[in-house]
């Protein structure tokens, strides 16, 4: 068993946000497709009452199309769930999203009776980005520092949908250390928050173990390095992450290895798998007095 801690201040966020989920039709999660466990908050399961809830797997573009579709069924073993992968960046896909909206909610959407849909989800998942695909205009706030949108907006997308900021921010659950280690692969968490070169292992050894082959071909290994320290070092070596006197600075290296990764260029990864999850239900909730993340 685990004990989850969060802040004193993440309660009150959440009662606020269950309140505001009362006058909402459809609660829309985004999630990145990468790491859809990890960059969810369970809490929000407690709050949605029984709306219904469309995860949207985000940054699809960048993940692995099997382990997505295998995340898809997972969820939608969910009573109310439905999963929708997509890039937010994509105006074509995003119309998937409204024509769900409208099938989950058949009654709302007529003049003076509109159908109200509320976007949440932990920082740098694409909120932002699918609001204003979404909108057709530079409404809210696109950018990589966590937690940039700060208050609720709510947005008519003339086509009988009120579109809905979360009233507050939602947090990822970091006390398990693989959580941390994936959002931070991911980016999704600050380059501050954990070394850069334990970031870079941990990502090195997953993708010798999980994609090995992305790695030959993006790499042209003549041989697999052995281990994730000599596969950073020769990464490090072939960008050009030198110090003085020719040897690896493998700070940089693990640096440019996970700008790689995340930009897609080694290719499609998921960072987990629904077999690599823990089950939370067992876990504890603390409250405590400061904030952890
Ligand atoms: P947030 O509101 O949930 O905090 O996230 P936000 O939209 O700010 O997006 C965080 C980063 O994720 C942005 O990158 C954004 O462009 C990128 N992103 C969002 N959706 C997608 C997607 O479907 N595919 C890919 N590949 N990336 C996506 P950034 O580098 O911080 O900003 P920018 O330089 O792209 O503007």
């Amino acid at each position: 068993m685990t004990i989850r801690w969060y802040p004193g201040h993440m309660g009150k966020a959440l009662e606020k946000m269950s309140e505001a989920i009362r006058k909402i039709d459809v609660v829309i999660e985004v999630l990145d497709a990468r790491l859809p466990s990890s960059s969810s908050n369970h809490q929000l399961q407690e709050i949605r009452r029984n709306k219904p809830c469309i995860k949207v797997l985000n940054k699809n573009d960048l993940a692995d199309p099997i382990v997505t579709k295998a995340w898809v069924r997972n969820f939608e073993e969910e009573s109310g769930v439905h999963a929708l992968p997509l890039s937010a960046k994509q105006l074509s896909e995003t119309k998937q999203l409204i024509k769900l909206c409208q099938r989950l909610a058949p009654n709302r959407g007529r003049p003076g009776w509109p159908l109200r849909a509320m976007v949440f989800g932990i920082p740098n998942v694409g909120k932002s980005t699918l609001i204003n695909t979404l909108a057709g205009k530079g409404l809210a706030k696109v950018g990589d520092k966590p937690a940039i949108t700060t208050c609720a907006q709510k947005i008519d997308l003339h086509n009988g949908i009120i579109l809905s900021d979360t009233p507050g921010l939602l947090w990822p659950d970091m006390s398990d250390q693989e959580v941390a280690y994936r959002l931070a692969t991911s980016g999704a968490i600050g380059a501050s928050a954990l070394d850069y070169t334990c970031v870079g292992l941990f990502a090195a050894e997953f993708m010798m173990r999980r994609y090995p082959q992305l790695l030959e071909e993006r790499y042209k290994f003549s041989e697999m390095p052995e281990t994730p320290t000599a596969l950073l070092e020769t990464i490090g070596r072939r960008l050009g992450c030198l110090v003085s006197g020719g040897g690896i600075d493998i700070h940089r290296a693990a640096e440019a290895f996970l700008r790689e990764l995340r930009a897609g260029k080694i290719g499609r990864v998921s960072l987990e798998e629904p077999g690599d999850v823990a089950d939370v239900s067992e876990d504890v909730i603390l409250e405590g007095e400061s904030a952890q993340v």
